[in-house]
């Protein structure tokens, strides 16, 4: 098996390449079928769902607008547990139906915050888009429409996901090697 480093670690492929693009675009035939009479408002989650965000959205057909918000920073390869605020929501999205995309939800606490910010602010409808979800790690109840891939507790890199900064710029999904 393939073994890349990024930094200081040992990464093997975890879903390649092909298999993310084949699921994404299902993800977002199932999007269309939902939000088809919404004009959904999406809101990409940065920096980690860039990849994510550009494919998904090219497999969007119904009419749409895209944002880009900031939420909590993560160091390292464990969850600080710091939450910081929404940066960066311009739109007003009372009474508008919203797709929030994000790269992953591990402990969903990031998440949660970000849907109790939006959900002040009068939206018809939130819906959540998540690229991977660790569901061994959930620490909060989350409703989540949509998610491409469910993982392990491992840590992964690739396809916008970083460690420390680096490997968000791999096609693929790597996991870490354990050691
Ligand atoms: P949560 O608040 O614990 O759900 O953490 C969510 C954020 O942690 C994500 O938006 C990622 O930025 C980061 N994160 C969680 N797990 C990983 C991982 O395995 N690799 C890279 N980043 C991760
Ligand atoms: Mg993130």
């Amino acid at each position: 098996m393939k073994k890349i480093h990024v930094r200081d670690r040992e990464f093997t492929v975890s879903i390649p390449e092909a298999a993310i693009m084949q699921r994404v675009t299902q993800v977002a035939e199932q999007i269309n079928n939902d939000l088809k009479d919404e004009n959904p408002l999406f809101l990409a989650v940065l920096n980690g769902s860039f990849m994510f965000a550009a494919d998904l959205l090219r497999g969007i057909s119904i009419p749409c607008e895209i944002s880009f918000v900031r939420m909590a920073s993560y160091e390292g390869t464990s969850s600080t547990g710091k939450v910081k605020d929404l940066l960066g929501l311009n739109e007003d999205i009372s009474g508008r139906s919203i797709v929030v995309v994000e790269d992953i939800i591990d402990s969903g606490l990031t998440m949660k915050h970000l849907l109790q910010t939006l959900q002040q602010k009068g939206p018809k409808q939130v819906k959540v888009a998540s690229l991977l979800v660790k569901p061994g790690n959930l620490k909060v109840d989350l409703d989540i429409s949509y998610c491409c891939f469910e993982i392990p507790n491992d840590f992964i890199v690739g396809y916008g996901l970083d460690y420390d900064g680096y490997g968000r710029n791999l096609r693929d999904i790597y996991t870490v090697v354990a050691g």
